[in-house]
């Protein structure tokens, strides 16, 4: 049989994707191997958000071409490959296969067809497409990717998401609940709903307030995530059920992008300063407990000294426990790129930026960190961790938990004393959960 050997870069949906694709071709006779050597295809799926995200895929395609032997094929997929398209075959030439992320029903056929020589390519847009039937193949066995929506239908003046994922589209409510039942079934307790600005999915019937009622009603399914929210469709009805639905999570991954209103102008973020901080105050005020993280850039075109500063005190108003921070990456075809050039911020000035935001973030997560240092949490074991033979689990609100090597098996929950921190990461101990047993009452001892 022949085999396949899949590389992801870039968010959580190309992983979704992978795991589709997998599953394409696996039901076409492929298997999926966990290396380069020796693979009969060889697919990097990409990224394209910012330009340090492509130089690292095509190092890498360079890299990866010493593992081809004859009749191999390398193919590029994802954001790259709808960005770059054909550009893709004349700059890498031992690349014979281009596929975008809404052309992966063809896959297989476009595989076969790189195989016999030809250079394949396709990268038109479907809305229809959601990838029903397809079986995905996945890595993760505690937690399972439910892409929800594809595409986006914002247009921030940074962001390229919009040209490599075209429109937004959302599943069918049945479909998304039926795919999470299936993964209940399978063993996989945590579900994360997936979306560009997911909390705006609708099927035209129904709102993200019904999509997490009806998937938080499967039974089985313990907690529930999903990732990233747009602040402006944050409704109060999408916050009730978020308060109201047990399994999920009290951590919301709420990107803000700047504090300073005309900056977000700038970037057509479509919020204000005033408004973002708002919404996290609606949130924490519905979700007792809430743990809110984000994603920050710096040295966006036209960005003060006094804009950065506002940034500064959002992150210190909005109580963030961590983030996700970039340096502004122009992306060919964006409105940012057609700004005025005085307004470029020079590198010097944005790397001093990330290096002060990310020391004030630092600052705050360990205050917030030490101050849970004792409580006892559950926690959901995920995987072994990268180093000294320890555990990684995450409590509900999205704190990592690294645990002694045996104190449960994957997949399972536990009640864990945090006992350490880095500052970012903690280390815990699993403690017996207290049974209240039910009292026998003095009547029943008493002899009959
Ligand atoms: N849809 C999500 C963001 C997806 S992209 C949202 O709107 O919240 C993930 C993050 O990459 C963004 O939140 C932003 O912080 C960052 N990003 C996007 N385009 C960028 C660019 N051109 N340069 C630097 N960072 C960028
Ligand atoms: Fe990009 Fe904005 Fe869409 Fe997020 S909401 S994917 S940042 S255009
Ligand atoms: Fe990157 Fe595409 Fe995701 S550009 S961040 S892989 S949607």
């Amino acid at each position: 049989m022949p085999t396949v050997y899949i590389e992801t870069y870039g968010c959580q949906m190309n992983v979704s994707d992978t795991e589709l694709m997998l599953g394409k071709l696996a039901a076409h006779g492929y298997t999926p191997v966990d290396g380069p050597d020796g693979a009969d295809v060889i697919l990097l799926n990409t990224c394209a958000i910012r330009d340090h995200a492509e130089q690292r895929v095509i190092g890498r395609l360079g890299e990866l071409k010493r593992f081809m032997t004859k009749g191999s094929v390398m193919g590029v997929t994802g954001c790259m490959a709808q960005r770059l398209g054909p550009q893709l075959l004349e700059k890498a030439r031992h690349v014979s296969l281009v596929v975008g992320p809404d052309a992966y029903r063809a896959l297989p056929d476009l595989v076969d067809r790189a195989r016999t020589g030809e250079r394949a390519i396709q990268t038109s847009f479907d809305m229809e497409e959601h990838y029903e039937d397809f079986q995905p193949k996945r890595f993760d066995h505690v937690k399972a990717w439910i892409p929800v929506q594809r595409g986006c239908d914002y247009r921030c003046t940074y962001c390229i998401v919009p040209y490599t994922r075209g429109p937004e589209r959302s599943r069918a409510l049945a479909d998304v609940v039926r795919e999470v039942e299936t993964t209940v079934t399978e063993g996989m307790t945590e579900a994360v709903l997936l979306g560009q600005t997911v909390n705006s999915w609708t099927d035209g019937t129904h709102d993200f307030a019904d999509l997490l009622r009806a998937v938080g009603a499967v039974p089985g399914l313990r907690r529930l995530r999903f990732t990233s929210p747009h602040p402006n469709d944050f409704t109060d009805r999408v916050i009730a059920a978020m308060a109201e639905v047990e399994s999920v999570c009290e951590h919301v991954h709420l990107p803000m992008q700047s504090g300073s209103s005309a900056m977000l102008k700038r970037m057509l973020r479509r919020y204000s300063r005033e408004t973002y901080l708002e919404c996290v105050g609606r949130l924490r005020a519905a979700i007792p407990g809430l743990n809110v993280t984000t994603d920050i850039i710096v040295g966006f075109p036209g960005e003060t000294d006094a804009e950065f500063e506002e940034t500064l005190s959002a992150v210190r108003a909005a109580n963030f426990s961590d983030a996700f921070t970039f340096k502004f990456s122009p992306r060919d075809g964006t409105p940012a790129t057609k700004m005025p050039a005085e307004w470029t911020i020079p590198d010097e000035v944005a790397s001093a930026r990330l290096e002060r935001l990310v020391a004030t973030v630092r600052g705050m997560a360990r205050e917030q960190n030490l101050a849970m240092l004792g409580r006892t949490c559950e926690v959901l074991v995920e995987k072994e961790a990268r180093k000294n033979d320890m555990l990684q689990a995450r409590t509900r609100d999205f704190k990592t938990v690294l645990l002694p090597a045996g104190a449960g098996a994957i997949g399972s929950y536990l009640e864990v004393q945090l006992n350490g921190t880095t500052g970012s990461t903690f280390t815990g101990q699993a403690v017996k959960r207290e049974r209240a047993l039910p009292m026998a009452s003095p009547a029943a001892l008493a002899p009959a």
